[in-house]
């Protein structure tokens, strides 16, 4: 009964920057639970890729080419997927952008616009085409990956773009979920702590700076892809029934200290 609920059986699922990093493991847990998996990213040779990944791992996922950042792109990408499927269960906001390191006071206009175009707008763009469809089906669940970067600021590292526009997507979160719980539609979001994944490859392990994010977590390690997918997989199923508008840290008690 219990693990039941937590079955995506037959549930139309996308992952937006479902290509790589944490939104690859997201589209390999949903994969797992029964989901139909639609892998919506920037390029059609990485989604190529991540589909063949997944399918040495015994599962069929699709794919969708789609910027975040374009909200015609994004408005005709849902109208496809659910003239194919039929429906869209689930939406995972993951894809995102760091570009992390930079003093605010030598930020770029390019890269503080950039970034939160592809965190913030990108969210919501995506939020508001498939949130269409699921508020006219009466269900679905929309799940951020925000960062526990939009509760505390990180150090040493300067990145007040990144933090800013991840708080954005957690006070999104809770905005959506007021507004669309009386219809069905479940909105939450997931705050990981640094995760072992290309976004923050920039940081050499050696370094002071990788040594400062280590002793600032009470597990003293980084996460892993699949330990931030079981707590999105989670929020997405039926098992989160009663959780809207919440925001979880999954952040290797970095938030404790
Ligand atoms: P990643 O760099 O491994 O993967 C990001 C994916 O998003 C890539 O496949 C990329 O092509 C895609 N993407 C980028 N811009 C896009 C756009 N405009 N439209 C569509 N797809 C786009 O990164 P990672 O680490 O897996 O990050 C995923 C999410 O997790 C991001 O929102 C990030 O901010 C968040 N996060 C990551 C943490 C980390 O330490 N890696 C910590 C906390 C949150």
């Amino acid at each position: 009964m219990y693990l039941d609920r937590l079955k995506l059986t037959d549930r139309v699922a996308v992952v937006t920057g479902g290509a790589s990093g944490i939104g690859l493991a997201c589209v390999e847990a949903m994969a797992e639970a029964g989901a139909r998996v639609i892998i919506a990213d920037l390029s059609a040779e990485a989604i190529e890729a991540a589909r063949g990944a997944m399918a040495a791992k015994g599962y069929s996922v699709e794919g969708a080419v789609m910027d975040v950042t374009d909200s015609v792109r994004v408005e005709a990408a849902a109208g496809e997927i659910v003239a194919r499927d039929g429906r869209i269960d689930i939406l995972v906001n993951n894809a995102g952008i760091a570009r992390s390191e930079i003093a605010a006071e030598e930020m770029e206009d390019e890269r503080w616009l950039n970034v939160l175009d592809v965190n913030l707008n990108g969210a919501f763009w995506c939020a508001r085409a498939f949130g269409r469809h699921m508020l006219a089906q009466g269900s679905g669940a929309i799940v951020n990956v925000g960062s526990m970067s939009g509760f505390i600021v990180n150090r040493p590292q300067g990145q007040a773009h990144y933090n800013a526009s991840k708080a954005a997507v957690h006070h999104l979160t809770r905005s959506l979920a007021a507004e669309w719980a009386g219809r069905g539609v479940r909105v939450n979001a997931v705050a990981p702590t640094y995760i072992a994944t290309p976004l923050n490859a920039f940081a050499d392990r050696e370094a002071p700076m990788f040594r400062r994010w280590i002793d600032s977590t009470p597990m003293g390690r980084l996460g892993e892809p699949e330990e931030v997918a079981a707590v999105v997989a989670f929020l997405a199923s039926d098992a989160a029934s009663l959780m809207t508008g919440a925001v979880v840290l999954a952040d290797g008690g970095y938030s404790c200290w």
